[in-house]
């Protein structure tokens, strides 16, 4: 269905001729997240303020049959803001507030474009903690995070985002407006809507307020870089750490380019990498005793000096854990900056990592490809960046595929998936046949069908035939 004048007039009295943008600029910019170089406009930008304009303007693409892609901070890497199929992008900017910090309930209300670092401190303030982190905290939103289930490298410890939601404001696709739970740490109470719309990528409804559970803040952590002559062996050293009983609050591995790559990327940080070096972890515990840290940091050492390492790095000042977090959290950009590429986000049980790690690079060899692996390495989830550099486009076009194929059937054949926080969105929906049967993908396709029968939410995303 076109965006016709008439249309485009319904839409100006629902938000007002201001907040309604038909130019190329506009529409351009609305049309990309951080997902490779995929751009997408939607037809018609609109920047709705409260839930009744959303309510209306769902009634009213509803009735007509148009597509609606809620955007948000745009710094997804699965394309789940794209708008596929054009129409209406349903830009949340304007839901930019914290509507309340619940101290005597550790709880938070917020709306979906708060930006996930200024609610992980504007918490802080009142000593209360919000654990998930992801590496692009400092831009992405809130309501993002929630529509894809993001992680990050607390996630260890502490959980992901759906870990965190409590109950969600909701505007279906034919304007009703529900909340979907209770304000409850436990509920037992009927089918888990509130789960349901976490991480279902903007398909089932818009989601316009999210309660969140808090923690008390956690006041001291260690922080260390070990480097790896062997990959594998810093692969196998992640759930040693476990099995010697030490739960850390981040545990992530990074290939050797990666780091060298970040290095470059970014500057002022001085860390020195030894020749030979093929991996880093980096290892994170927390709590509020110092003394049951240094413990945990010597129970670590005793597991990885059993392994080949180099001299290990102790951050010993605030500035230098902030510029080894820096470090770590601009990889994805570096990766970026240094060659055209394609991010996947396998996941696999913690233990199984050394055998993804040398099935991709073995997958890659076959393939023609290089392959530069980072990721939340205690959850077993690997962000495998396939490197173009000097691939042909004909290979790039025709061998890559088949290589990113093979390395989701293995993660599923060791019992993991395609995504552990990144989502589906619109670039791995071709490979959902690998981690479901046709009985399960019609299950969530009648789900779909149930919230949103003409398919207007987010269309061309999560099933391969949509
Ligand atoms: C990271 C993002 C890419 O872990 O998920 O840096
Ligand atoms: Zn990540």
């Amino acid at each position: 269905m076109q965006i016709t004048p008439e249309i485009l007039q319904k839409l100006q009295q629902i938000v007002g001729e201001t907040f309604v943008f038909t130019d190329q600029e506009t529409r351009n910019h609305y049309g990309h997240d951080e997902t490779e170089d995929y751009v997408f406009p939607p037809s018609v930008v609109v920047k709705p303020v409260n839930v009744i304009e959303i309510s209306e303007i769902l009634k009213l693409a509803n009735q007509y049959k148009i597509p609606v892609t809620a955007i948000g901070a745009r710094t997804g890497l699965s394309g789940g803001a794209l708008s596929i199929r054009q129409g209406i992008g349903l830009s949340m900017e304007r839901f930019n507030k914290i509507l309340e910090i619940d101290e005597k309930n550790l709880q938070v209300t917020v709306e979906p474009a708060v930006i996930t670092q200024v609610l992980r401190e504007s918490v802080a303030e009142k000593g209360l903690f919000y654990p998930p982190d992801p590496s692009s905290q400092g831009s992405c939103w809130i309501g993002g995070n929630v529509a894809e289930n993001a992680g990050g490298a607390r996630a260890v410890k502490y959980g992901v985002t759906k870990d965190y939601v409590l109950n969600l404001e909701v505007v279906l696709p034919n304007g009703e407006i529900i909340w979907t739970g209770a304000n409850t740490l436990k509920n037992s109470t009927g089918y888990n809507l509130t789960q349901l719309m976490v991480g279902s990528e903007g398909t089932l409804g818009i989601i316009t307020k999210i309660v969140m559970k808090l923690l008390p803040k956690v006041n001291h952590n260690v922080l260390m870089l070990v480097p790896f002559y062997n990959a594998t062996q810093a692969c196998e050293a992640v759930s040693a750490i476990f099995r010697a009983g030490i739960i850390p609050s981040a545990l992530e591995f990074m290939e050797r380019d990666a780091i060298d790559w970040a290095l470059k990327f970014i500057d002022g940080l001085n860390v020195q990498v030894s020749d030979g070096i093929q991996a880093h972890l980096l290892i994170e515990v927390d709590g509020n005793y110092p003394e049951i840290l240094m413990q945990e940091a010597e129970k670590i050492m005793t597991v990885v000096e059993q392994f080949q390492i180099d001299e290990i790095l102790f951050a010993d000042t605030e500035d230098q854990k902030n510029a080894i977090w820096k470090m770590r959290r601009n990889i994805a950009e570096a990766v970026k900056a240094n060659s055209i590429y394609k991010e996947e986000d396998t996941v696999v049980p913690r233990y199984e990592l050394p055998k993804l790690l040398q099935g991709i690079k073995r997958i890659g060899n076959k393939y023609g490809f290089k392959s530069v692996c980072y990721g939340h390495a205690g959850d077993g989830n690997l962000h495998v960046n396939i490197i173009k550099a000097n691939m042909t486009d004909e290979n790039w076009k025709t061998e890559v595929p088949k290589g990113i194929r093979e390395i989701f059937e293995l993660t599923v054949s060791l019992k993991g998936t395609l995504s552990g926080e990144h989502g589906i969105g619109f670039v791995q929906k071709n490979y959902m046949d690998i981690a479901f049967s046709e009985v399960h993908l019609e299950l969530m396709k009648r789900i779909k069908f149930v919230f949103d029968p003409n398919g207007i939410l987010n269309p061309g995303k999560i099933f391969p035939d949509c």
